[in-house]
């Protein structure tokens, strides 16, 4: 079993890399199934998310070529010509929610498309009724037996489809069912995260036909076939975010290389509303932090919103600001589990339904904690980091899934962390 020890108080100085967004990742390999042309991918983060992905991508029979050669690291070249199953098993799934993500692809080309249901998990209830529902309005009809979701199709025609929320991978799967679908398919109160776009950017490149990516309503024309291509994926705001925050909890001064502000636009504004120096250039933000930071209540909301994904990272930021903040998410049912753990780090946080109520406490200190989820395990991160004196982190294996080398880049700009290892485990 592995977990990471950090003796907090160091400052932070120095650069830091951004890498490649998980979440624009994830749909990206799931549409190299739409083509029997090879698709190349570059700044792919080295995650465990991605890995399981690509197993579940070969498991259905495309052939995935990881770049091994230097300045490669982060290439992978897919072909999905040859196709040998439309299965998305119960133990890649059950690892890894986004699986799902298989969904419409396979549809699109196969027209036959078997995923395990992924069930609840650390966040909330995660139902993907919002999924099945748009592709029954295509024509497909579905079936749940043992733990399975089924779906069939003679062929998929274009539909006009209201989105009850604006589910994220909901409105993945349903684009990329739709690009070689029959006709035109209108998706309204579709999301509009930058993951959506990139992902439709990536589709158009390969020859499908999307307009309005990026705002509410997506207009897709259906085509009969799309071909090859090679693309990058954009850099990870989530991590970016993420880093701006252990700016602000440790103290000191960070330069995010390679990331990308116009999609962080309402967090910066909180950021800066709670004391953090925030410049941004093209291809790099500076964050400096010194003093107390000031209590400002977020609500976390779909793109351009606060994202659900920096909620808990932004608790550890006022945990230790002068006031009080009230924190409220709105998208996932059950995403304050980090609340626990900062409680035994000496902050004071009630929970009062779907909102967390922080008073800010002059000191953090150091204790046992363990990760609970992706984003908790980063709270928890930089609760160490502003803590005084030693925090081991268990459970890491979350933090894994979606932080491509967070102790070693922390480390890099100053920060007191390691990974050990306990026997009698395999760090899993
Ligand atoms: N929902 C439904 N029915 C559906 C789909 C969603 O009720 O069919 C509900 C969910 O239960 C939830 C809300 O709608 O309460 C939002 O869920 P959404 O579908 O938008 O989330 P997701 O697509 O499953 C993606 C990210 C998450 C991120 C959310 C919200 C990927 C692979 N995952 O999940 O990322 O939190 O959008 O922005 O893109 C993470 O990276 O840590 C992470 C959890």
């Amino acid at each position: 079993m592995e977990s990471l020890v950090i003796n907090g108080g160091n400052r932070l100085k120095g650069q830091i890399r951004i890498s490649g967004a998980k979440n624009a990742a994830l749909p990206i390999l799931a549409a190299s199934l739409l083509s029997p042309e090879p698709i190349t991918v570059h700044n792919l983060p080295a995650l465990e998310d991605v890995k399981i992905f690509v197993s579940l991508l070969r498991e259905l029979g495309v052939s995935v070529e990881s770049g091994t050669e230097e300045g490669q690291k982060g290439v992978v070249c897919l072909d999905a010509a040859n196709l040998s199953s439309f299965e998305a098993p119960h133990d890649l799934v059950r690892k890894m929610r986004a699986s799902v993500l298989v969904l419409g692809p396979l549809m699109a080309r196969l027209g036959r498309a078997r995923v395990s249901l992924p069930g609840g998990c650390a966040i909330g209830a995660r139902p993907i009724d919002i999924h099945l529902k748009g592709l029954e309005l295509m024509g497909a009809k579905y079936s749940i037996a043992g733990g399975f979701v089924e779906v069939k199709t003679r062929g998929l025609k274009g539909a006009r489809i209201y989105l009850d929320f604006p589910s994220v991978t909901g409105t993945e799967n349903l684009m990329m069912a739709a690009v070689l679908a029959r006709g035109t398919s209108v998706i309204e109160n579709a999301a509009k995260e930058p993951e959506i776009t990139d992902l439709a950017r990536m589709l158009n490149s390969m020859g499908a036909r999307i307009t309005g990516a990026g705002s509410s309503t997506l207009n897709i024309e259906g085509v009969s076939g799309l071909s090859g291509t090679e693309w990058s994926i954009i850099p990870d705001r989530i991590e970016t975010g993420t880093y701006i925050m252990a700016a602000g909890a440790a103290g000191g001064e960070l330069e995010l290389i390679g990331a990308e502000a116009g999609h962080l636009e309402s967090a910066i504004t909180k950021l800066r509303a709670a004391g953090l120096k925030i410049e941004c250039s093209q291809n790099a933000i500076r964050v400096r932090s010194r003093g107390r930071l000031k209590s400002v209540d977020i609500k976390t909301q779909p793109y351009p919103g606060f994202p659900t994904d920096l909620q808990a990272q932004f608790m550890v930021l006022m945990a230790r600001a002068g006031g009080l903040s009230v924190i409220t998410e709105n998208i996932f049912e059950n995403r304050f589990m980090h609340v626990a753990e900062l409680q035994r780090l000496g902050a004071d946080i009630k929970i009062e339904g779907r909102s967390a109520i922080i008073k800010g406490v002059k000191k953090l200190t150091g204790a046992p904690v363990a990760a609970t989820d992706l984003r908790a395990s980063a709270s928890l991160v930089l609760a160490g980091l502003a803590a005084q004196g030693r925090t081991e982190i268990t459970e890491i294996y979350h933090l894994d899934r979606g932080y491509e080398d967070m102790e070693k880049k922390l480390r890099g700009v100053g920060a007191d962390i390691s990974r050990i290892t306990h026997e009698g485990g395999s760090g899993k």
